[in-house]
């Protein structure tokens, strides 16, 4: 736990450092859960949102894009089912006076027991070395199963009561558990309540004509409420889907973790409208889809898991999470929901407007069903970081920090360094920047001995350096250095754009999906 957290404060730092996030209003001693994306967080996060779009919009001729408002109609929130069931249980301790989500305290619980299979695991897969079959060994080893199974009876206990509203049994469950403040340690625990996580806020300029509004805590209702907008300017045929991209807002209690959990954050949605009757189907279709997505960025295979939601959304039918190593243990990434016909039909009666398809194979409308994808930027962008920062043990027994992003995703593409600032080596440096910015974002340094410059880059996850010396002036050639082998070539300018290219094209890394 101890190195987990130390390696989590690395992350945060290292992201401050190198100008990826800090905190908001930080000269004013900050705002909770509320972050800031710097010079190369901007870029990182732009390349991350690039990439989901073009797989979801360019690469789906049956996927349109929508930017619709954050402030929408305030009955939206009541159609949804937002206002009457967007809640998160809390708890306070009565010792600490700290406030918990009561199914967080509980998730983290089970984490623990999560975190003893893993050290099982490890420990086997030292001892049985290459003939270690983790399925087999997940599925017979007693103590890992009974592990398994208790945290599997926690969960299921957890959201059954939850889905019943029955709050005394969530606390029972606490109590049960003999789960403790973590910072106080006492078990001194509040009833469990309900508190609902969207902000509000209001329209208009006098205090008497004021509307009463919420900030949107999810996208998802622009999507809906403009569903038969795009259909029918689009003519778009079932199946077919609406993609968009913007912000989102919750007052969210327990606010930690860095980027992972904040009041104002960015979603990345998919709603894909469908028959009915097809959702099982299509749900499994867009699982599939989405893991292929996130592991496309090569970030290692098991890093990522599915999770099936024992407690559902107001309005989904089926639910699983792709959840991902963070550096605080496996969590939540992203939600593929099976959300039936709830919210077209709710926004029909609410709004007192049809929301249907009419179908001219079958001469029939219906109110069609929706699948959604809805993945956290923020927490997207925490994965990729997180996962990137290594620190390397080198051959010379030194060690260098590396934030081996991703190449497409990297904010800056190449570096390029003249060896000394004169004898023409600046001016020639300056040329091939002049060049290769009209393709990549390029940097130029001229600070400090070579070897520092390339650590720099390192850190800041710039996958090439390049580096004009003497011998460029003669023959036009340079040496390019390979961010995460540290080999080094000598290669002719002309050639540059190619190799940078090869490595950083969204195409090739998209076709990984395949
Ligand atoms: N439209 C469905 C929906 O909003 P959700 O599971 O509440 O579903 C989807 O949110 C995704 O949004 C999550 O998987 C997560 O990546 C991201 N997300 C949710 N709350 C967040 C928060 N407070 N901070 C950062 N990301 C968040």
């Amino acid at each position: 736990m101890a190195k987990q957290e130390d390696d989590f404060k690395k992350v945060i730092s290292h992201a401050k450092e190198y100008g990826y996030v800090f905190q908001s209003s930080e000269i004013y001693d900050g705002l909770s859960a509320v972050y800031d994306y710097g010079q190369n967080g901007a870029e990182l996060k732009k390349n991350i949102r690039e990439y989901w779009w073009k797989a979801m919009v360019q690469l789906n001729d049956n996927i349109v894009g929508l930017d619709s408002a954050i402030f929408m109609h305030p009955t939206i929130w009541k159609a949804s089912g937002h206002v009457d069931a967007f809640n998160d249980p809390l708890i306070d301790n009565k010792d600490s006076k700290k406030r918990y989500r009561a199914d967080v305290l509980i998730e983290d619980y089970v984490g623990k027991i999560d975190a003893k299979i893993e050290k099982e695991v490890a420990k086997a897969a030292k001892r049985f070395g290459d003939t270690f079959d983790k399925e087999q060994f997940l599925a017979t080893n007693q103590r890992v199963v009974d592990y398994q199974e208790q945290g599997k009876a926690i969960l299921k206990r957890m959201g059954q009561s939850l889905e019943k509203e029955d709050l005394e049994d969530v606390k029972a469950l606490i109590e049960e558990l003999d789960i403790a403040c973590p910072m106080s340690g006492s078990k001194n625990w509040t009833d469990v309540k309900q508190f609902n996580l969207m902000f509000g806020t209001k329209l208009g300029a006098s205090a008497e004509n004021a509307m009463d509004l919420y900030l949107r805590p999810e996208t998802a209702q622009g999507i809906f409420v403009n569903f038969l907008n795009v259909q029918k300017s689009g003519r778009m045929k079932i199946p077919f889907g609406i993609a968009q991209t913007g912000k989102a807002f919750r007052n969210e209690i327990v606010a930690r973790q860095f980027i992972f959990r904040m009041r104002e954050f960015e979603q990345m949605e998919m709603q894909f409208f469908i028959q009915p009757g097809t959702q099982k189907e299509w749900y499994e279709v867009w699982k599939d889809k989405r893991m292929k997505w996130h592991l496309s960025l090569g970030m290692g295979q098991d890093n990522y898991r599915f999770h099936n939601h024992e407690k559902l959304a107001h309005y989904a039918d089926a639910a699983a999470d792709i959840e991902f190593r963070f550096p605080f243990g496996f969590k939540e990434l992203e939600g593929i929901h099976s959300r039936t016909d709830f919210d077209l039909g709710s926004h029909e009666k609410f709004s007192g407007k049809k929301l249907q398809y009419f179908d001219y194979e079958t001469n029939k409308n219906y109110v069609p069903y929706v699948l959604e994808t809805s993945i956290g930027l923020d927490r997207m962008f925490l994965a990729v970081f997180s996962n990137s920062l290594v620190e390397e043990e080198l051959d010379n027994n030194t060690t260098r920090t590396v934030l081996k992003l991703p190449a497409v995703l990297a904010p800056t593409k190449a570096a390029v360094f003249p060896l000394v600032k004169k004898d023409g080596l600046p001016e020639l440096a300056q040329e091939i920047i002049e060049d290769l910015k009209w393709d990549f974002n390029v940097l130029y340094d001229e600070k400090d001995a070579v070897g520092r410059r390339y650590r720099r880059q390192d850190a800041n996850g710039t996958p090439f350096c390049i580096t004009v010396d003497h011998q460029s002036l003669e023959d036009n050639t340079v040496t390019i250095r390979h961010r995460d082998t540290m080999e080094q070539q000598r290669v002719a300018i002309t050639e540059l754009k190619a190799i940078i290219h090869k490595e950083v094209d969204m195409k090739s890394w998209l076709r990984r999906m395949e």
